[in-house]
């Protein structure tokens, strides 16, 4: 409460545009930089800190286009591991203590049962989850070396406003473009837990307020319950073009790399006070109509 935020983000999959609220603010400060371009990050970063020391770095940075990074493997070294990289860097030539860190479900790779935080081994089984668990292996080395505290936190699907990507934002737009047919990747039977942006939000905050470990991780989704991509292709196409054809295109997973379906223990989560309030269904449907209205 009461912080100064600064946000770095090179654009390239961000929108300026998501921005127009925040910009008002005058307790945030935004730079368009790519933070694997070290020496003009720390140079910026260092002039900032004259107002004040630094506290926590959120580091939300990756590539969240999967299939891209499965086609082409440089692009999750460079933006889902290399951006950790410097961020650590950076963080160790400013001295800031704290990182909460945006990992995720794809870390656990094809793990049999109800995901818990200890299961193990862990084989990851796309290039942005193995990226994304190396730099979970990054943040535990750095904090042997020189880092205070670190949270990550490991998401399951998000939706919500303003969404660049995911599902329910892919069928909207291939409805927009052709309303009388839906192309579906996979059989549809793909099932996941899907989480409100806004309870994100509130968890994660909860939990940095509320755990103080030097390693603190956790899994964060809605209460045992899960979606299938079915049951988004109904819905947004009763939502958005009624009468739609939905054509799956078959197979198990919608893309090379999908983990199809998953199902998260929030046990460790709950034990520290923090519950979520919608379903995963419920999420969804909120969902769709927020990112109808603001194509309105
Ligand atoms: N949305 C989900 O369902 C989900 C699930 C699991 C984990 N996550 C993680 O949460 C975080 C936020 O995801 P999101 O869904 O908002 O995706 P997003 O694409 O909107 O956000 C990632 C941002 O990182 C920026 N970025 C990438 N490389 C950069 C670089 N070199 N320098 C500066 N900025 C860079 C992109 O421009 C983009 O704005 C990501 O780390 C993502 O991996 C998201």
């Amino acid at each position: 409460m009461g912080c100064t935020v600064v946000g770095i983000d090179n654009m390239v999959l961000g929108k300026r545009s998501n921005l127009v609220q925040a910009l008002q603010s005058p307790n945030f400060i935004f730079k368009e930089l790519d933070v694997n371009d070290y020496e003009t990050c720390a140079a910026f970063l260092k002039s900032q800190s004259q107002q004040g020391p630094f506290e926590t770095v959120w580091h939300l940075a990756a590539n969240s286009d999967i299939q891209a990074g499965g086609l082409n493997p440089e692009i999750d070294l460079k933006a889902t591991f290399l951006t950790t990289h410097n961020i650590l860097r950076l963080m160790q030539a400013l001295e800031i203590p704290e990182i909460a860190f945006a990992s995720t479900s794809a870390i656990y790779g094809e793990h049999p049962g109800v995901l818990h935080e200890d299961a193990g081994p862990l084989f990851p089984i796309s290039n942005y989850g193995a990226m994304k668990l190396a730099s979970e292996g990054i943040i535990t080395a750095a904090l042997e070396r020189f880092l205070k505290r670190a949270w990550i936190f490991r998401f399951p699907n998000v939706v919500g406003s303003r969404a660049t990507h995911g599902a329910i934002y892919d069928f909207l737009k291939k409805l927009e473009r052709n309303p009388a047919e839906l192309e579906v990747l996979g059989d549809g039977k793909q099932e996941k837990p899907y989480l409100h942006v806004s309870e994100l939000i509130d968890a994660m905050i909860h939990l940095c307020e509320n755990t103080k470990e030097r390693l603190n991780y956790f899994n964060i989704a809605p209460q045992s319950s899960a979606t299938t991509v079915r049951y988004i292709a109904e819905a947004v196409a009763r939502a958005a073009a009624p009468g739609a054809k939905i054509r799956y295109t078959g197979g198990a997973k919608g893309w090379v790399g999908d983990v199809a379906k998953f199902s998260y223990s929030i046990e460790k989560l709950k034990a520290t006070g923090w519950k979520p309030r919608l379903t995963s269904n419920e999420a969804v449907d909120l969902a769709i109509k927020e990112n109808l209205a603001q194509k309105r």
